[in-house]
């Protein structure tokens, strides 16, 4: 028992881990003396245990946590020489070519966000989990309208003030609303982001970009929409040939509503845009609904608008000739080294904005 001042002084005098476990050992270890002490109790009277059980159990513990202290105390001071001691060298040369490149969504976003802006358009933002109304009340679905179930939407588990769950957007639609209301009107945006909709296959996945476009200004009308869809897509696929068809359509928001067709044509046994040998659909738009401009707080007698909205990862499929839009979000570095787009290579008007 005379030891435990010893053993307390030799703990504390311990200045590295290995030497505090000899000390431990010597006390605690199988056959250390503590240990030696706790196993004489069996061969004591009642009475005699009674008294010194708990005595015994007292030295344990003031080893034990003595001991702990100690390691606590050690391990800190050797974390705080090698965050001292320790280098990483952030000198090396860098690599002669830069390995990472451009994901084609990127590329094509900025050449869109840089083809609007050339018409006098900014960027535009919204959040990507959205409330009922911005994603869908505001744009004219109120709760129960038929479209809604058209949008395979993800909802999630928290509800918002009117008790509604919040969704993952389905469309970048509801950023007409927050541009509105963030900006007034007149207003000339872009807003390109992502969406999703609870739909898996070779031309749809979970997740995907999309671009929107808003126009509010006074007087504006379909010819205004028209002009800046075929100037948009001419510049897009860096082609006069650009010709589109709008065919009547439905949306909620937009009245009257149109779907874009662009014409295609045979090249190499490959279908590229341009030409008229047949069509396909690359966009929704319309006039934006007065109950929509009303809804973002503008007065509808005053203002009109168009809108317009688009997939980007489909155009850049048709522009850059990429056939599964899943190889988009698979990550593989072959995928990326061959599509990718050099981080040096900005778009530009001038310079043609294809890279
Ligand atoms: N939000 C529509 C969609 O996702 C596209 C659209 C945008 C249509 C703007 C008209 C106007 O299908």
């Amino acid at each position: 028992m005379n030891d435990v001042e010893g053993t307390i002084a030799r703990i504390a005098a311990a200045d590295d881990l290995p030497a505090l476990d000899v000390v431990r050992v010597e006390a605690l270890g199988k056959s250390g003396w503590v240990t030696g002490l706790l196993k004489t109790l069996g061969g004591m009277t009642p009475e005699e245990r009674q008294l010194r059980g708990p005595e015994f159990q007292r030295v344990r513990a003031r080893l034990t946590d003595a001991i702990a202290q100690r390691r606590e105390q050690l391990e800190a001071a050797e974390l705080e020489r090698k965050l001292a001691t320790e280098r990483i060298d952030l000198s090396l040369p860098a690599p002669e070519h830069s390995r990472g490149t451009v994901h084609p969504i990127s590329q094509v976003m900025e050449e869109l966000a840089e083809i609007f802006a050339d018409l006098g358009f900014a960027v535009a933002e919204g959040p990507e989990i959205e409330s009922d109304w911005y994603n869908f009340t505001a744009l004219n679905f109120p709760p129960g309208h038929p479209a809604r179930a058209m949008h395979d939407t993800f909802y999630l588990q928290r509800t918002d003030a009117d008790g509604l769950p919040y969704v993952l957007r389905t469309h970048t639609s509801p950023v007409q609303i927050r541009a509105m209301q963030e900006r007034g009107a007149p207003l000339r945006v872009i807003a390109p982001g992502r969406v999703y909709r609870s739909d898996s296959d070779a031309t749809h996945t979970p997740m995907f970009h999309q671009i929107e476009g808003l126009v509010i200004d006074r007087a504006i009308h379909l010819g205004h929409l028209k002009w800046t869809l075929e100037t948009f897509l001419k510049a897009f696929f860096e082609r006069d040939d650009i010709a589109i068809r709008l065919r009547p359509s439905y949306f909620p928001f937009t009245e009257p509503s149109a779907e874009v067709d662009v014409g295609w044509s045979l090249e190499k046994g490959r279908r590229v845009v341009g030409g008229q040998q047949g069509w396909m659909e690359v966009l929704g738009s319309g006039m934006v609904h007065p109950k929509v401009i009303a809804a973002a707080g503008l007065d509808p007698d005053q203002w009109q608008g168009f809108a317009f909205g688009t997939g980007v990862d489909r155009l850049a499929m048709l522009k850059y000739g990429m056939d599964d839009l899943r190889a988009f979000f698979d990550g593989d570095i072959r995928w990326l080294k061959h599509y990718g787009f050099s981080a040096l290579a900005v778009p530009t008007l001038s310079m043609g904005v294809g890279a």
